[in-house]
């Protein structure tokens, strides 16, 4: 059976960096699920139309290219923002939910990582993995991917934005961010990008 690797968590638990080292070592292709609903919202952006407006983010998310996630952009920190806005709406996640499940039928297997990968995504996941970490530690980890890339944010901003996004992607009706039954939580917080993924590889071969 091909292999699939689903990983939820909040915003920089280190989810996304385990993700693609996992990839890597099992040979798999990945996908940050995260850049889809970012790509929805600046589509929106770059159209000059509303983040509330529905319709259109329900379009866009139909219209949506996968094969273009590439610009730079989309990690920017007002676009985690704006991602988390569109991604509450109900037609926005089911524009993108084919997508990403042909993504993950493919017969190599694959890694996704998000939000809701293991509870609607890939219900069927051999492997799930739930990655937290303290908001206080995500905290830093942002400010310092931000600072590497020149943008410049306060740690208190950065740490409300976490916690404003962590609330919104928890209580939202549509596939709220929440840990699924059958995956393993893995705590972050004290470990660094290598052990997390130790512990990560580990979990993966006692499971499948
Ligand atoms: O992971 P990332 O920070 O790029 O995600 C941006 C936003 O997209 C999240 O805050 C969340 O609201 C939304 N998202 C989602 N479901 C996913 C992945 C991301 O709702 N599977």
């Amino acid at each position: 059976m091909p292999l699939v690797i689903a990983i939820d968590g909040p915003a920089a638990s280190g989810k996304g960096t385990l993700a693609k080292r996992l990839a890597d070592h099992y040979g798999l292709p990945h996908l940050d699920t995260g850049l889809l609903y970012r790509a929805v919202a600046l589509a929106l952006l770059d159209a000059g139309l509303s983040l509330d407006d529905r319709e259109a983010a329900a379009r866009a998310a139909e219209a949506l290219d996968p094969e273009k996630l590439d610009d730079p952009r989309l990690r920017e920190r007002a676009m985690g923002e704006a991602a988390s806005r569109v991604s509450a709406v109900p037609e926005v996640r089911a524009g993108l939910l084919l997508w990403q499940r042909r993504f993950a039928a493919d017969p190599q297997g694959a890694v996704l990582d998000g939000r809701d990968i293991g509870t609607v995504v890939c219900p069927e996941a051999e492997v799930k993995l739930f990655i937290t970490a303290s908001s206080e530690e995500r905290a830093r980890r942002r400010h310092r991917e931000l600072a590497g890339r020149g943008e410049t944010a306060s740690f208190a901003a950065i740490l409300a934005d976490i916690e404003a996004r962590d609330a919104r992607d928890a209580g939202r009706a549509a596939a709220p961010l929440r840990m699924a039954g059958d995956a393993v939580r893995l705590d972050t917080t004290e470990l660094d990008a290598d052990a997390a993924f130790d512990e990560a590889r580990g979990i993966v071969e006692r499971t499948r």
